[in-house]
């Protein structure tokens, strides 16, 4: 594997995200996630899956701290890079994770931010490398989702949240019955359509 770094950055508000070839680029999704990372963000924060970091970056603003966790190492050290890029590095703290597999029962949060790898996709159409795992949402965009929404609630702190970004080519309506099924009360608090996809962010309450 290449070492090669890119230098490529992009803008996200006021805050100046560096690329890497190995890492997810923020795409409609994370902007329009992160909006409301920022401004919900509050106490104990945790950014599963967080790819360039621009999720815990945004959050850091108002959090007190910020754990920001990915399968993709590579993406933690761009993330750890971009957290020092923008100052923020002392609320910020990462660490490798398969979803909460290294994540403490006792370790709660207010506010669980996750824009999950979302595309419906067959084995067949898998690629190889770790850049698969930022977008390919195995059967019908719903294998880690799932996994997902079975394991985050025990992490919630009393009173606490999970912001989500939705797409409807993985059936928002089947997590927002799932949420609703376990208790939560379920509201989408922002939507766009960017071509054939209608992307939601969710925001679930108990
Ligand atoms: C759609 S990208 C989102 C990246 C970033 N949060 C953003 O908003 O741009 C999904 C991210 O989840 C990570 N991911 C995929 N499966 C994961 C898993 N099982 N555990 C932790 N992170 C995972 C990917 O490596 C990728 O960085």
């Amino acid at each position: 594997m290449s070492s090669h770094h890119s230098s490529l950055k992009i803008l996200a508000g006021n805050k100046t995200i560096g690329l890497h070839p190995e890492v997810y680029v923020p795409s409609d999704d994370s902007m329009l996630l992160a909006h409301h990372s920022r401004t919900l963000s509050r106490g104990k924060v945790l950014d599963m899956g967080t790819g360039t970091g621009i999720q815990a970056i945004a959050a850091a603003e108002r959090a007190k701290k910020v754990l920001a966790v990915d399968i993709n190492e590579t993406a933690l050290r761009l993330a750890e890079k971009n957290a020092r890029l923008n100052h923020l590095s002392k609320k910020i703290s990462f660490r490798k994770s398969d979803l909460f597999s290294a994540i403490k029962p006792s370790e709660k949060f207010d506010l669980i931010i996750f824009n999950p790898p979302y595309l419906p996709t067959s084995n067949s159409e898998r690629t190889s490398g770790i850049l698969d795992a930022a977008w390919n949402g195995g059967k019908g965009g719903r294998e880690v989702i799932n996994k997902f929404l079975r394991q985050f609630a025990q992490h919630l702190a009393p009173g606490g949240a999970l912001l989500m970004l939705h797409c409807d080519l993985a059936d928002t309506g089947k997590t927002v019955k799932a949420l609703t099924a376990s208790g939560f009360s379920v509201r989408i608090i922002d939507e766009i359509k960017v071509f054939n996809e209608k992307l939601s962010v969710l925001l679930a309450t108990y």
